[in-house]
């Protein structure tokens, strides 16, 4: 996709190759960047590999890792910046929804789905941090959700990790505002990927959802690339502790 940034000499790492990493990354990359991309699907990483090209398209190198726990992210994050050189830009596009009502919900699904969403949020951000900050420069950009804001009946654990996403994101950004690290997060409304593929296809489900976003649609991936990249830019320096929503005006109403 082409884009209005130019992330040439930036070593990114993005953390899911889903329907969101994978546009993220592919924007960075087509924009300049060198990227690695965490993801537990290796079929998925290998889909996106690539090498740097003459005309400064980046490179797309995938490294599995299962993120739900502290050292296989600390683990991740040391591998990615051995291959980069170093980490200029974080985005954080891991994710996981369960939806069943809190009376229903028992412990292992809460626990998988705070690990996952919240957790490695920041396992993985701790550890690119600790680069960041004495490097006197980073970006870093965390996928949230309308559900952050919005208390959507069925999602307990999912909107409890992004609310928690929101504030951890706003702690960072004050800790590390003044050595050049802005922390921000772009919040999708519905977004058409495999994580809600299965519960638009419910009869009727996607007419409802369609009918509570004034712009009278769904989003794509497309629609979020270019509020993480414009956080991850270098023009994005006074921005931080942010929470950008993408979401055709779902919030408004
Ligand atoms: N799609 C939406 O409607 C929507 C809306 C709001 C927010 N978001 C957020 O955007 C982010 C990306 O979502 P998406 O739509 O691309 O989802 P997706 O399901 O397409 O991708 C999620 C990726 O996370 C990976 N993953 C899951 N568990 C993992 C683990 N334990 N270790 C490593 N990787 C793991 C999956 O393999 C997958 O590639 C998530 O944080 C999600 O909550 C999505």
């Amino acid at each position: 996709m082409k884009t209005m940034w130019n992330f040439s000499g930036t070593r990114a790492l993005v953390a899911g190759a889903g329907g969101i990493g994978t546009v993220v990354t592919q924007a960075l990359a087509d924009a300049g960047a060198d990227v690695v991309v965490l993801d537990r699907d290796t079929e998925q990483l290998a889909k996106l590999s690539r090498t740097r090209t003459a005309e400064g398209f980046g490179a797309v190198n995938g490294l599995t890792a299962d993120l739900t726990s502290a050292d296989a992210c600390r683990d991740a994050v040391a591998a990615a910046a051995e291959l980069l050189g170093g980490i200029d830009v974080f985005v954080h596009a891991v994710g996981a929804n369960d939806r069943r009502p809190v009376l229903e919900t028992p412990d292992e699904v809460w626990e998988r789905i705070v690990a996952i969403n919240l957790s490695s949020g920041f396992w993985l951000g701790r550890a690119v941090g600790a680069l960041m900050v004495p490097n006197g420069y980073g970006r870093i950009v965390y996928l949230s959700s309308v559900s952050g804001l919005l208390a959507h009946r069925d999602h307990a654990p999912y909107a409890a990790t992004k609310g928690g996403i929101n504030q951890l994101m706003r702690v960072m950004a004050r800790e590390w505002a003044s050595s050049g690290v802005t922390v921000n997060a772009v919040a999708p409304g519905y977004t058409e990927t495999d994580l809600t593929r299965a519960y638009l296809a419910e009869p009727g489900m996607r007419a409802s959802m369609e009918a509570l976003v004034p712009s009278g649609r769904l989003g794509r991936p497309d629609d979020l690339v270019g509020p993480a990249l414009f956080l991850a830019s270098a023009e994005a320096a006074f921005v931080t502790g942010q929470v950008l929503y993408a979401d055709g005006g779902r919030t408004l109403v």
